[in-house]
């Protein structure tokens, strides 16, 4: 019995999400309409980018943070933001089932800068 921590960290090159701007499908496959919402209000396309390529990082970094998950079903594991800013992970369909019959809970850390973006994600789980 006890609480048990693991985690999870990724770091995406922000260059390499360019061409994904425009690609309807990868986007949509991958990221919730809230958070192409905030990705696509920023004027100018580096911010565009940093956001884009550290909302893949930190679903990556959850999937790590996750040793029993099997699949990453990116689109299900969103970042929304708190009235600070501050990140916060938002699950749908099975990774929502499975973290909430696994009692997991998420803490998400995220930065960009030099053309890159990390993520890093603590989770949590509940024994007793
Ligand atoms: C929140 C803060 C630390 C972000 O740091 P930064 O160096 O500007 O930017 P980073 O690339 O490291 O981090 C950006 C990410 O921080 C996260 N973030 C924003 N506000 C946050 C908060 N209150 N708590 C935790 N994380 C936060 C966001 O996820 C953001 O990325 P996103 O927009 O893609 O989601 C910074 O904006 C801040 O408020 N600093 C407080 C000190 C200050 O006001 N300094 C300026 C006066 S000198």
């Amino acid at each position: 019995m006890g609480n048990k921590y693991t985690t999870g960290i990724d770091v995406v090159s922000v260059v390499r999400f360019k061409d994904i701007l425009i690609d309807e499908h990868f986007k949509n496959r991958v990221f919730s309409e809230q958070e192409l919402t905030y990705i696509f209000k920023a004027d100018n396309e580096s911010v565009k980018l940093d956001r884009i390529a550290a909302r893949f990082a930190a679903k990556e970094a959850f999937f790590k943070a996750v040793p029993s998950m099997k699949d990453l079903i990116m689109k299900e594991v969103a970042v929304n933001h708190d009235e600070d800013g501050r990140p916060f992970l938002v699950f749908s369909g099975k990774t929502k089932l499975f973290v909430e019959k696994n009692n997991l809970s998420f803490d998400l850390s995220i930065t960009h800068d030099a053309g890159l973006a990390i993520a890093t994600v603590v989770c949590y789980e509940a024994t007793d």
